[in-house]
């Protein structure tokens, strides 16, 4: 798409969107409930992590792995990447621990640095460990055939 093309198409799309969503703005309810913007809702309590549940399977192919354990007081910073002391290339096998995946070194244009690469540094932000809360949303959705 060429640039001029971009200037028009995309306000347009996004008009477009606006002009759908807005009929039913006044019934939308987030997970705060219809509380006004000035009030706190009480705190939800947030369940214990589970604790070792080893290997979890995996719903979709690129599925980020869920942490099958407890990440308190595991430190990632900018000096420090606790996650990697296990699961770094270096000390995965001393560790018994499962390493990265190649992609964990590929930069955004696919080159393979030599060390992690940073739009992959926050093991968190893809990474979650589990608890056994009842999910907040429901879903309906269902793993292909050959990973169920
Ligand atoms: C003390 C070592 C250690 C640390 C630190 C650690 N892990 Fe792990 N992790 C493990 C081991 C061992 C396993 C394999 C568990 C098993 O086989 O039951 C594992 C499993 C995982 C898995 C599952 C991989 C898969 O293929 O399903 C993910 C994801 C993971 N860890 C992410 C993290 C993240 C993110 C952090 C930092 C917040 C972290 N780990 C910190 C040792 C560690
Ligand atoms: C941008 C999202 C993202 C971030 C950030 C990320 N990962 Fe992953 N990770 C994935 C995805 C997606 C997969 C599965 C596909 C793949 O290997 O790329 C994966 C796979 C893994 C696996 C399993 C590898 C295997 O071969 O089965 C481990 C262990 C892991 N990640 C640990 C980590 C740790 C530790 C960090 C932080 C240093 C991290 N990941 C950061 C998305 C992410």
């Amino acid at each position: 798409m060429n640039i001029t093309a971009r200037y028009f198409i995309v306000p347009l799309l996004l008009l477009a969107g606006l002009a759908v969503a807005a009929p039913d703005a006044g019934n939308l309810e987030a997970l705060r409930g219809k509380l006004p913007l000035d009030r706190d809702p009480a705190p939800a309590r947030i369940a214990d992590p589970l604790k070792d549940q080893g290997i979890q399977d995996r719903d979709y192919i690129h599925q980020p792995p869920l942490i099958p354990h407890q990440v308190r007081d595991y430190e990632v910073d900018l000096k420090v990447n606790q996650c990697l002391s296990c699961h770094g290339w270096k000390n995965a096998a001393s560790r018994n621990a499962p390493r990265v995946s190649p992609t964990h070194y590929e930069n955004r244009d696919g080159l393979t640095l030599s060390d992690i690469s940073p739009r992959r540094y926050f093991c968190l932000q893809c990474h979650v460990p589990q608890t056994g809360a009842e999910p907040l949303v429901d879903s309906t959705f269902m793993p292909v055939e050959s990973l169920r």
